[in-house]
């Protein structure tokens, strides 16, 4: 079970995202007694401290985000792999200073370098990684999204990567990858008789995908307006989601032959032009109410900002399985509940003895990690009529053993190797080209988002973008 040794560089030790989730969720692998005893943690960033005053941040800002699991004795014992050197990513010098820090006490050759820094310090960071060294093949590099803001940024942050780490050597992190019931879809569907045979456009009448958020832009507010759910959401995370239902079979659980599967599903996408756009995507941002604040109306977020905190799409996919088939994307901020969950609307069958019958397959991956089948069974009394019933599976039941938080795991992935949980350049750009025209769309349009009331379902245009098709979304159905 332990993951072998390593020495992680983590950029940008100081921010967000390395207090809450990066070491906490070392943490936990530590505690589980996973990683590797001598294994290290090298945190750099532009603050001019020392190790001393580095612990002392990460002891009031990154130990509180330590929800589960936690001694004393342990966390003690975690911090001693941590030491911290201040490193200006613009600043060829301070990369000697880097590699000598990695030489000195490093009893690896297996070196992870986590840029978790805003996009546009990629590019200088990798090439002074590579001025000393600190690209060779032993090295791996993780990038933290944002990867661009659109497809030319996005091409360009790989154009730069490319030049100093091979494609083999670059972990591009979706932290939905990390996520065990949307990787529990390859063996769902691969690893039973039940529902292959179903899973295609002859049986299937839609397919949802929603990620709904209860929280707003919080104090991101400066960050969102200019990212939007699209970006922030959907060309990324829906589309993994996406990909895991939608894929055929990959010819082995190979980190290629699945990202292969994966980038056909993106490519398949039908694109869209303008026309499609105005018809098949509905943007709105949440509109203030007597308890909560309207998008607006947050801090940092211009009063006529045009940014959609809510978006879903009616897309459709151009390859035998699915053909014909509504694939209905969304996701939002301040929506009713808190929800990531894939849901498979079977035909109605009907063969004269029963009625006409929809099964429904619902996959939650939060708050629940739940499959839920939505069968006919026999009423209870005389006759055979019939009345629905759900069958559930609670994937929190079928284990004891502890469930990593999607960070961990993935961080467990770098350190041992494994590319499948993270993106190929290929697969993220053709993600960007799909987006691309709606973005486009938006941008040259003076038409207003919809507005929705902060903790519903989202605006009534996208109930009527069901409609019609004579469908509806899960909680109206
Ligand atoms: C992030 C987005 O990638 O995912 C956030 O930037 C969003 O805006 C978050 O809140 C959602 O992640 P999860 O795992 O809570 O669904």
């Amino acid at each position: 079970q332990k993951l072998n040794n390593f020495d992680m560089v983590i950029f940008g030790a100081t921010g967000d995202l390395a207090m809450r989730k990066l070491l906490p969720c070392l943490y936990q692998a530590h505690a589980a007694g996973l990683l590797h005893p001598k294994g290290r943690i090298l945190c750099v960033s532009r603050s001019q401290m020392d190790t001393a005053q580095f612990l002392a941040k990460v002891q009031s800002d990154s130990k509180i985000h330590v929800k589960k699991n936690f001694t004393d004795a342990l966390w003690q014992n975690f911090i001693q792999r941590i030491e911290y050197l201040t490193v200006d990513v613009t600043q060829p010098a301070h990369f000697e200073d880097l590699s000598q820090a990695v030489k000195a006490r490093t009893e690896t050759d297996n070196v992870i370098i986590y840029l978790s820094t805003a996009p546009k310090f990629f590019a200088p960071a990798c090439e002074n990684l590579a001025k000393v060294g600190l690209n060779a093949d032993n090295v791996r590099i993780v990038l933290e999204k944002p990867l661009g803001t659109d497809l030319y940024s996005s091409q360009q942050i790989n154009t730069d990567v490319a030049k100093y780490f091979k494609e083999n050597q670059v972990y591009r992190i979706d932290h939905y990858l990390g996520k065990e019931s949307l990787q529990n879809l390859l063996p769902l569907r691969f690893g039973n008789v039940f529902f292959e045979q179903v899973w295609n456009k002859d049986f299937i009448q839609s397919v949802q995908i929603t990620i709904a958020e209860q929280l707003g832009v919080e104090e991101r507010g400066e960050f969102y307006d200019i990212t939007g759910a699209l970006r922030d959401m959907v060309q990324n995370h829906i589309m993994q989601m996406l990909c895991f239902v939608a894929m055929e079979q990959p010819k082995s659980l190979n980190a290629d032959d699945v990202r292969d599967e994966k980038l056909k599903v993106v490519a398949a996408l039908k694109p869209m032009t303008s026309a499609d756009v105005d018809k098949n995507v509905i943007r709105a941002q949440y509109t203030q109410t007597a308890e909560q604040k309207g998008y607006l109306q947050e801090h940092n977020v211009p009063t006529d900002s045009k940014t959609e905190t809510y978006v879903a799409i009616r897309a459709e996919l151009d390859t035998p399985r699915w053909v014909g088939v509504p694939f209905y994307l969304r996701t939002g901020k301040r929506l009713a509940s808190r929800t990531a969950e894939i849901v498979l609307n079977f035909k109605a069958q009907d063969n004269g003895l029963f009625g006409a019958n929809a099964n429904r397959l619902v996959i939650s991956l939060q708050p629940d990690e739940t499959i839920v089948a939505k069968l006919f069974v026999k009423q209870v009394g005389s006759g055979l009529d019939v009345q629905p019933a759900e069958m559930v599976l609670d994937m929190g039941k079928v284990s004891d053993e502890r469930r990593a938080e999607a960070y961990e795991l993935l961080l467990r992935e770098v350190i041992d190797g494994r590319l499948n949980l993270f993106n190929r350049r290929d697969e993220l750009e053709k993600a960007w080209e799909w987006v691309m025209p709606i973005l486009d769309n938006w941008a040259n349009s003076s038409v207003k988002p919809y507005g929705y009331i902060a903790s519903s379902w989202g605006p009534k245009e996208a109930q009527d973008l069901l409609a019609r098709d004579g469908n509806a979304w899960l909680e109206d159905q």
